[in-house]
């Protein structure tokens, strides 16, 4: 029988997780929760109005649709506790309980977390007071990090390069808006990589390890300006020589998956109850190859989700399949078989953000892309947009992503190029007032 699947968000992730599970032969209708004007504008995937903070409403939607399983999409509703809320009522749900998306929702948990459990993270301190913070840092080299505690929406961390601008930073994020703690850490510098795991129902034995990406994390070309939530990703971001010295980081990056897995699992084991969902090791890897872990997110990553869909897609691997881990399609490790392949394909994604993103920007402009032909090597992924009487309409910083999979990299960094380079902006509805100078995109992914 065919199921029913609810996505729960309405970023560029869900619409890429909402549009690779509709491929599934499994999957009957795919329902996203609230969704944006990519997935309404999918065939076979329909958006639904509902509050994801009202609980109550998508229990009664999940019941009376015959929802099969519903995979969440952003932190904010697992920390909230909405694994929990379904389990209890015996439904389906792909994510970890708020007592595990702890690793996400506190960065003080997920520090003392890695420290009790010989996880290798850059050193730290915490601080709950301004004048003993502001002190710390006044003696020590920068740059330096200084993070907020809890879930800031890409806005709570701060790599500052100067006492003045950590100042600032302490005073922002140590504040009734933000956070009652902070971290202070040191800066690591390197490569860093997501590396994506889908810890499923059978266990944490089992989990299936997604190929590796890369996230551009800063506004501006050559890592520069401000963090932001992600301007772009590419598919397996490790160029070594050697494959020998691959397979060593992978081994590190495994043994450091299986101490997360075992110790949330520990710290968790009155309630019995293991992860399960996506997790997402964000890792530095230094010059000698020494990997550390920045951060934990107990969701995929955006725009690593894009990049990695239209991978899986165009290596015909069904993502539903991973999730449930049927044992029929035996999914192998994809960072493995990405070692050995010369032509194993690769996948660029760009974002398309409104001006001013990650600060403040303009917000209900129109966007044309028809002349962008999508295909199997080309998608669009909506983040920011809704429809307006048909009509593209920006809501967001981050509008939507072009995805390119090509034969090699030049390929396809050069096609996602070609196609972002075709997006028309507008500032009014009927679409005569043209002004690209509303978005921006960074020029050198993949670089
Ligand atoms: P986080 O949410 O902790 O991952 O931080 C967001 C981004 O800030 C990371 O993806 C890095 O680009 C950067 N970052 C965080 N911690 C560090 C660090 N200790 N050293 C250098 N960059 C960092
Ligand atoms: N792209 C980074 C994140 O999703 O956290």
């Amino acid at each position: 029988m065919k199921q029913n699947i609810l996505v729960i968000g309405q970023g560029g992730r869900e619409h890429a997780i909402a549009w690779k599970i509709s491929k599934s032969p499994k999957v009957q209708n795919v329902f996203v929760c609230p969704g944006n004007a990519g997935t309404a504008l999918e065939d076979n995937i329909e958006n639904i109005d509902i509050d994801i903070s009202d609980i109550n409403s998508l229990l009664d939607f999940v019941k009376k649709n015959n929802i099969f399983m519903t995979i969440i999409g952003p932190e904010n509703p697992l920390v909230d506790g909405i694994v929990n809320e379904f389990s209890e009522q015996g439904l389906k749900i792909f994510g970890p309980t708020k007592e595990h998306a702890i690793l996400e929702g506190s960065k003080v948990f997920s520090k003392e977390f890695m420290k009790n459990y010989g996880i290798p993270t850059s050193d730290y301190e915490m601080f709950s007071d301004k004048t003993q913070a502001k002190s710390y840092i006044s003696t020590k080299k920068h740059p330096i990090v200084i993070k907020a505690d809890g879930l800031a929406a890409g806005k709570g961390v701060v790599v500052s390069s100067s006492i003045e601008e950590s100042n600032d930073a302490i005073d922002k994020l140590l504040s009734a808006h933000h956070s009652d703690f902070i971290i202070v850490e040191e800066f690591l510098s390197g490569q860093e990589l997501s590396a994506i795991y889908i810890c499923n129902y059978k266990g944490c034995t089992y989990e299936i390890g997604l190929p590796w990406t890369k996230d551009y994390k800063s506004r501006d070309e050559y890592n520069s300006g401000p963090n932001t939530g992600g301007m772009g990703a590419v598919s397996h971001p490790l160029s070594y020589g050697h494959k020998n010295e691959i397979y060593k980081l992978y081994q590190d990056i495994e043994k450091i998956l299986v101490k997360t897995i075992n110790g949330i699992n520990d710290y968790n084991k009155e309630s019995n109850i293991k992860y399960l969902g996506f997790l997402y090791i964000g890792l530095m890897i230094d010059s000698a190859n020494k990997i550390k872990v920045l951060e934990y997110n107990c969701r995929m990553g955006d725009p690593e989700t894009q990049n990695l869909m239209l991978t899986l897609e165009n290596k015909g691997i069904d993502f539903l399949d991973m999730i449930l881990n049927d044992p029929i399609t035996n999914i192998q490790d994809l960072n493995i078989a990405n070692f050995d392949q010369d032509s194993k394909g690769y996948c660029c994604t760009i974002v398309l953000a409104a001006k001013g993103y990650p600060e403040s920007y303009a917000k209900g402009f129109y966007i044309d892309m028809r002349n962008i032909i999508e295909n199997e090597n080309i998608k669009i992924f909506h983040a920011g947009t809704t429809l307006d009487d048909n009509k593209i309409c920006s809501t967001g910083g981050r509008i939507l992503t072009v995805n390119a999979y090509a034969e090699n990299k030049e390929k396809a960094i050069n096609i996602a190029y070609e196609n972002i380079k075709k997006i028309k902006v507008f500032q009014d509805k009927n679409m005569s007032i043209e002004n690209n100078n509303l978005v921006f995109f960074r020029e050198d992914i993949g670089g």
